[in-house]
């Protein structure tokens, strides 16, 4: 499924496979998916392991993954999950041709049973309600992608008027180098290694 289209996402060298699931999005009315600026992200990050264990909590719809997917190297493979269960039926769709890719159905800790992961996009489930297991799921040298935050100036970074003691935990974590990015001018990612 090679090809450009820019339905739905911004900028060059759209992968179909993510086109494709835009407009599964669309039809079922899902509008959580990442932004391009993120899969790009996610792209990169996938190919700088090749033959890597890739990971995605929170398939929804399958535009992260389809991402992940564009950036596969060799035999690497990627595991999805998502919980509900329409929604991870519509994604596997999108991935029906490749056995590379398993989307699983049920709770985000369906993923432990693959890790350690090479690259891990949290984004539904873990992120908030287990981020010490999140780490702990990343092989040394993982990535880690978080997506979704309000770019905050200064330290310790704040959101809506508190200090965000999430994005501190992953920004401090002894194991991980980390850091913030800007993705668009309204949205931050926090982008980490697991320290060897
Ligand atoms: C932001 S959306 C995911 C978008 C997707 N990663 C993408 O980039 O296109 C979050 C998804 O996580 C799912 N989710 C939330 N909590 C979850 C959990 N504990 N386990 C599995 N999936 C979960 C939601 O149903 C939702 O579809």
């Amino acid at each position: 499924m090679e090809g450009v289209c820019a339905v739905g996402s911004a900028g060059p060298d759209v992968p179909e496979r993510v086109a494709a699931a835009e407009r599964c999005a669309a039809v079922a009315g899902f509008g959580f998916s990442c932004a391009p600026e993120v899969g790009r992200l996610l792209r990169l990050a996938a190919a700088s392991k090749p033959g890597g264990v890739m990971a995605e909590s929170g398939t929804g719809c399958g535009v992260g993954a389809a991402w992940l997917h564009s950036g596969l190297i060799g035999d690497a493979r990627l595991f999805t999950v998502e919980r509900d269960q329409d929604l991870a039926r519509r994604a596997a769709g999108v991935f029906a041709d490749d056995d590379r890719v398993r989307v699983l159905t049920g709770d985000w800790r369906l993923l432990e049973r693959h890790a350690p992961f090479d690259v891990f996009f949290c984004d539904g489930g873990g992120k908030r309600d287990d981020p010490q297991l999140v780490v702990e799921l990343l092989a040394p040298g993982g990535v880690l992608v978080l997506d979704d935050f309000t770019p905050s100036s200064g330290w310790p970074p704040r959101y809506a008027g508190a200090v965000d003691e999430l994005r501190v935990f992953y920004l401090t974590h002894p194991a991980l180098h980390a850091t913030e990015v800007l993705t668009t001018p309204t949205e931050s990612a926090v982008l980490a290694v697991r320290r060897s």
